[in-house]
């Protein structure tokens, strides 16, 4: 049998990051991980070093970085800090493919770095896609780009042995999220709790947020837009409670091809790692007869205008999407703090955006410029 393959986990310490490390511990023969990277878990990312005996950690947070230091006193490993030091590990020599699971724009570099340099880039962070979409396809010709998000991995399946100019529509499946079938009256005081009490995935704070404003599906609309290389108008979204099919892509002569399976991030993230293989099964199979029905609605794009605000900023492209995602992370941790309500999320990015002037896509250094311009404004809206 081959070497395993090598792999770096950014992001180690969040939800996408440990349901990777399951998957590894399952498949030491296939999977040997050599490094790990977080933003300030340091008694998570120490206790996964250990248990994974790699070789090199970085943290974001310095302070957190010493303190990792001092609690992997003994093994042999390097351990770096600060935001380039996680960039730098998104190129390691030694890695065969990178998961890129760090949460919000901050994962852009990462991206960039790993296709840069021939990686096979497994990507949860959508939000690379979102903010430099364009930046990092025209990267994604010369490597390899495998999509972690379940709709995204849904579709690229449904695509496998099917030529691009066959394909009519992609239909975008969501869930609805917590609020599903509330007015927009009803979300007034809808509080942290609930937001965070997603019916149907465990995920972290900041996607259990965007999916209960519908923010996360406007997302997915642009990184499927890029990924695909589908125009917006050829991407409907549809609401589908049971979350049973992970997304559809409807074909020129009229056939659908569907993905369905259990609610499970640990089979894409196992995909992008075994394709074009499949390795067994990390959870026991769906019974169909217990699902019952499936249904299927329209997203309500009054109650949830976030939405619409981010399908507009895909539409408008340009600095536009990354002006969107800045202003949502702002007002989304702010949200989490208990220092805003629900529906101040897309009062925020609705105003940050009317004050943009969008200019066309240059470089990563620009759109960490916007990025922070976009950031302050919306801080003060707050
Ligand atoms: N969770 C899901 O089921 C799911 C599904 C589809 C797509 N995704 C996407 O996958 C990504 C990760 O989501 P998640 O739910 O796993 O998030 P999460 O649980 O919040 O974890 C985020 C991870 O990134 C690290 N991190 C955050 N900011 C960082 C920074 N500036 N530098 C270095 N590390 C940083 C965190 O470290 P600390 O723990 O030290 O803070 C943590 O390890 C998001 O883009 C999300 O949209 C998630």
């Amino acid at each position: 049998m081959s070497r395993p393959l090598r792999v770096v986990v950014l992001g180690s310490t969040g939800s996408i990051g440990r349901q990777t490390l399951m998957i590894a511990a399952r498949f030491p023969e296939r999977i040997q991980i050599v490094a790990l990277a977080a933003h300030s878990n340091a008694e998570l990312l120490a206790a996964q070093a250990r248990t994974f005996k790699v070789s090199r950690v970085a943290l974001s947070d310095p302070a957190a970085a010493e303190h990792t230091r001092s609690l992997l006193d003994g093994l042999n490993a390097t351990i770096d800090r600060g935001p380039q030091a996680v960039v730098e590990l998104a190129a390691l020599e030694s890695a065969d493919i990178i998961l890129n699971a760090l949460v919000g724009a901050a994962g852009l570099r990462s991206s960039i770095a790993a296709l840069s340099a021939g990686k096979r880039l497994a990507l949860a962070n959508k939000e690379s896609l979102v903010v430099g979409g364009e930046l990092v396809m025209r990267l994604a010709e010369d490597a390899e780009m495998l999509p972690v998000d379940s709709e995204h991995s849904a579709i690229y399946q449904c695509l496998v042995g099917e030529r691009p100019r066959d394909v009519e529509r992609i239909w975008l499946t969501a869930s609805g999220g917590p609020f599903r079938g509330r007015t927009r009256d009803q979300l007034t005081d809808v509080t942290v709790k609930q937001a965070l009490a997603h019916p149907r995935w465990t995920m972290g704070p900041k996607i259990t947020i965007d999916s209960a404003t519908l923010m996360n599906k406007g997302l997915e609309t642009i990184e499927a837009h890029h990924l695909f290389g589908v125009p917006y108008d050829k991407i409907r979204i549809v609401v589908h409670p049971q979350s049973c099919i992970h997304s559809m892509v409807e074909f020129s002569d009229g056939s659908v091809k569907a993905h369905l399976g259990a609610t499970d991030m640990r089979i894409p993230i196992q995909y992008a790692f075994s394709h074009p293989e499949r390795w067994e099964a990390p959870l026991p199979p769906v019974d169909f007869t217990q699902i019952g029905h499936l249904d299927f609605e329209d997203p309500d794009y009054g109650a949830f205008p976030c939405l619409g605000l981010a399908l507009e900023a895909g539409r408008t492209a340009g600095t536009m999407p990354a002006v969107m995602n800045a202003a949502n992370e702002i007002a989304v941790a702010a949200f989490l703090r208990h220092r805003a309500a629900f529906l101040d999320i897309p009062r925020v990015i609705e105003t940050v955006m009317e004050r943009h002037n969008v200019e066309s896509l240059q470089s990563v250094e620009q759109i960490e410029e916007i990025d922070g311009w976009a950031r302050k404004v919306a801080e003060e809206l707050l």
